[in-house]
């Protein structure tokens, strides 16, 4: 084991660190992480979110910040151990590999650049939407024989007779593996998981290493067969074809290793991820009678699951270089284990991180298939099964239930779910017993992530009250009177407002008091040049309506460790900074409000301002003779100090050019509202057409919109994964006009070529595109 002090035998860190108690007895491979490694790791998330673990010889990193930059960054974090022995083997277990002519080496998962992103693009298009849509019968018909089978039967274990074993043909077929060689290969899957990730005994190394050499020559003799005949649908078989085309991209050892990795990545963590998802949805009851009742929240019940008790725990990166992750030192070659399972449960980025709500706008935000440049290509193949599945047995069998039964996984680091599930109904119940059309209903698939609007809450206005001149605060509620997410200061809710036909997504800061869990409260003000949002809101805000409402989510979270806080606003801005005021204060926070306004009457909440925050809150009134000179204000911006703004954009900028002068530019955090938006400024960019060669579309894409975003508004079906440039998903060719690249994914040659693009963030050089769409 690494890092141990022999002295006092107390262990340290490669560097020689004291290495804290907790630290040293966590284990990957014990009940607690098996069972729940989102919970039993929320410790170090908060208290020691990056240690060594000696026991691993490995740094654990458990924030979602740290894990996501991880990801993003594949150089200086490189992927190549992540198929490694977690483990080191014994001889003799090496010996009996060696045996079977083992030589598992590089795929996709674990290839470095520059060799990995040209094979992910030669590979891609079996993944694609259109390719997609193909297997969608093929998914549906598996699992529904799969449910006939035992329909009638009132109690069955769910993963040896569904999500097992139809993961396992789907992933089959995806690969194109003939059938017939199916057979062993749950015996194989496990071993190469233990082989990979786990903690076997000398023993159990010399039995699993015969299994994972099996299963090597398994892949070596499927593989043959389908050199004999590349040409049916498999991506292995689309794989052997492209090795003719590009023979160094495509290698004879890539597709070996692939043949075998393929399989357990295509089945075990799509098995894993439906039975996880199934268990958790049935241990909230209510949640499944939700999904039994509004099968339109599916698509996102499938993210929320993922993120909540994904079937990927836990992640693997070596440092190519000496960096740094979450401010903790750690020295080139040193092996990182990063955990999505706590990283999903960050309250730093998921608000209300612990609560199960497929209704979660941002669920989709999980890493459980990783992030950027390796992204997992497979996601949507295993978003179709698990929407198939849920759908399919939501429908036909609405009562079922699960048994008491003590759940057990296989100890491992990385891929988790319970090896059975058992669970009972009453088949006198069946809906399809008392109404046949029931094995009619055939509710859609989203390929991609889900849609947003199937997830809005119908909630009610139970008040309106005029606070300031155009200002009207609005409070709304479940009509059930059920308890809403909770919500941190900062925070904002979208609401959908009608504008004709067309339905506008506004967003509006909470402003009430975030211990209310029965009652979202925003102040809106009516614009003189609203587009239609805030009209919309002010017209239809009457006490009894129905608004539909997304969210919270927040981009403008309070630093609570801050030895000071300057909180600025500018008009309506102060909604999300009285927020923020309310929570300083309740955590006996440093803050001082600096709240300025055309006229006292147009300053909203002023009272509750002068009543809760006193002598901290300062105002600006010009019609008073007191203009807020921002310069004085923020004099002294010293370490330690964070400034939250909220205004009109004029005095943001202002802002950002004093920050420019502070000790840290860092230390100024702006509400925006326009989240990936915000990256184009759309008084710099300029608009352009995109004319699609296959659809017969021209479409106009403004300066601040993506052509991923055009694409999608115009129900343009494109994946995208990362949406800044650096997975290679959006890709769309190019059959004329000069592209302004601005992803890291093309090379020097394709970006020359013009012939390719990537569609979230590169744009025309001049004013027109022609796309092959
Ligand atoms: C990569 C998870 C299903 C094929 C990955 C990675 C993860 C992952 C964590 C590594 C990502 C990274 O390093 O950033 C999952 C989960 C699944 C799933 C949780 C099911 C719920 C599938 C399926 C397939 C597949 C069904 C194939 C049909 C791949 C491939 C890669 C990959 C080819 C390598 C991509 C690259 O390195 O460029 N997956 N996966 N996965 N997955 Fe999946
Ligand atoms: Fe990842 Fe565009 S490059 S979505």
């Amino acid at each position: 084991m690494t890092g141990e002090s022999v002295a006092q035998g107390c262990p340290v860190t490669p560097q020689g660190c004291p290495v804290s108690d907790r630290a040293a007895a966590f284990t990957p491979f014990g009940d607690e992480y098996q069972h729940d490694p989102g919970a039993a790791l929320a410790w170090a998330r908060e208290q020691e979110p990056v240690f060594y673990s000696p026991e691993l010889g490995y740094w654990v990193v458990t924030r979602y910040e740290d894990v996501k930059a991880i990801f993003r960054d594949n150089i200086t974090f490189s992927p190549s151990i992540a198929l490694e022995k977690i483990t080191p083997t014994i001889t003799e277990a090496d010996e009996v590999l060696r045996s079977y002519g083992y030589a598992m080496n590089r795929t996709l998962v674990n290839e470095d650049e520059p060799e990995h992103m040209p094979r992910r693009r030669v590979l891609m298009e079996p993944f694609t939407a259109p390719a997609l849509v193909e297997r969608e019968d093929m998914v549906r018909r598996m699992a529904r024989e799969a449910v006939d089978a035992f329909v009638d039967d009132g109690e069955v274990d769910l993963v040896t007779e569904m999500l097992y074993q139809v993961p396992l043909t789907v992933a089959m077929r995806f690969l194109g593996v003939p059938e017939e060689d199916i057979g062993p290969l749950k015996e194989y899957s496990v071993a190469h998981t233990v082989n990979t990730w786990g903690r076997p005994n000398p023993e159990e190394q010399v039995r699993v290493a015969h299994a994972v050499g099996n299963f090597w020559r398994y892949a070596g003799h499927v593989l043959d067969k389908i050199r004999q005949d590349p040409s049916g649908p498999g991506w292995m078989q689309y794989s052997v074809r492209k090795q003719a085309e590009h023979p160094d991209v495509v290698t004879d050892s890539y597709l070996h290793s692939i043949m075998m990795a393929g399989i357990v990545a295509a089945h075990e963590t799509t098995a894993h991820a439906a039975a996880n998802a199934v268990k958790l949805l049935l241990e909230r009851r209510e949640r499944w009678e939700e999904l039994c009742a509004r099968p339109a929240l599916i698509p996102n019940a499938v993210e929320e699951c993922l993120r909540y008790s994904g079937s990927v725990a836990a992640w693997r990166r070596v440092a190519t270089t000496d960096t740094e992750v979450g401010g903790v030192s750690i020295a080139e070659g040193s092996k990182l284990l990063i955990v999505q399972a706590t990283a999903n449960r960050d309250p730093r980025h998921f608000e209300d991180a612990e609560r199960f709500d497929p209704r979660r706008e941002s669920a989709g935000e999980h890493l459980t298939f990783g992030y950027g440049a390796h992204q997992c290509m497979g996601k949507n193949l295993a978003r179709m099964e698990l929407q198939i599945f849920l759908q399919e047995l939501t429908t036909r069998l609405p009562h079922l239930e699960l048994v008491e039964q003590d759940f057990q996984y296989v100890p491992n680091t990385s891929f988790r779910g319970p090896e059975h599930l058992r669970v009972r109904w009453d088949p006198a119940r069946n809906p399809e017993r008392h109404d046949p059309r029931v094995l009619e209903v055939r509710h859609p698939v989203t390929i991609g992530e889900p849609s947003k609007h199937a997830i809005s809450r119908a909630m009610t206005v139970t008040r309106v009250e005029r606070v300031a001149e155009r200002v009207v605060r609005i409070r709304l509620e479940e009509p059930d009177g059920k308890p809403l997410p909770a919500w941190t200061s900062g925070a904002h809710i979208d609401v959908d407002c009608l504008d004709g036909d067309e339905v506008l997504t506004r967003q509006f800061s909470l402003c009430g008091p975030p211990d209310d869990h029965h009652a979202y409260e925003i102040g809106v003000l009516l614009e003189t040049d609203s587009r239609g949002g805030s009209r919309w809101v002010h017209e239809n805000a009457v006490e009894g309506a129905t608004f539909h409402v997304r969210g919270p989510r927040n981009h403008f979270r309070l630093d609570a460790d801050a030895e000071r806080l300057v909180l600025v606003a500018g008009g309506i801005g102060i909604t999300p900074v009285l927020a923020h005021a309310d929570r300083a204060k309740s955590m006996g926070l440093d803050y001082e409000i600096h709240y300025a306004g055309r006229a006292a009457e147009h300053m909203a909440f002023l009272d509750r301002l002068r009543r809760d925050h006193g002598d901290r809150l300062h105002t600006y009134v010009p019609t008073e003779g007191h203009r807020m000179d921002l310069a004085r204000v923020l004099a002294d911006v010293s370490a330690g100090t964070q400034v939250y703004a909220c205004g009109p954009d004029r005095m943001v900028q202002a802002l950002e050019e004093l920050a420019e002068s502070w000790p840290d530019p860092g230390a100024l955090h702006v509400e925006h509202f326009s989240s990936a938006l915000g990256a184009l400024d759309p008084g710099v960019e300029h608009a352009f057409d995109v004319v699609l060669s296959d659809s017969g579309l021209t479409l106009r894409v403004p300066p601040d919109k993506t052509v991923l975003q055009t694409l999608r508004e115009h129900n343009i079906d494109i994946q995208s994964d990362c949406e800044e440039g650096l997975c290679g998903s959006c890709e769309a060719p190019v059959l004329a006009g000069d592209v302004d690249h601005r992803d890291v994914v093309l090379g020097r040659g394709d970006r020359a070529a013009h012939s390719r693009m990537m569609t979230c963030c590169s744009r025309a050089c001049g004013d027109r595109l022609v796309l092959q769409l």
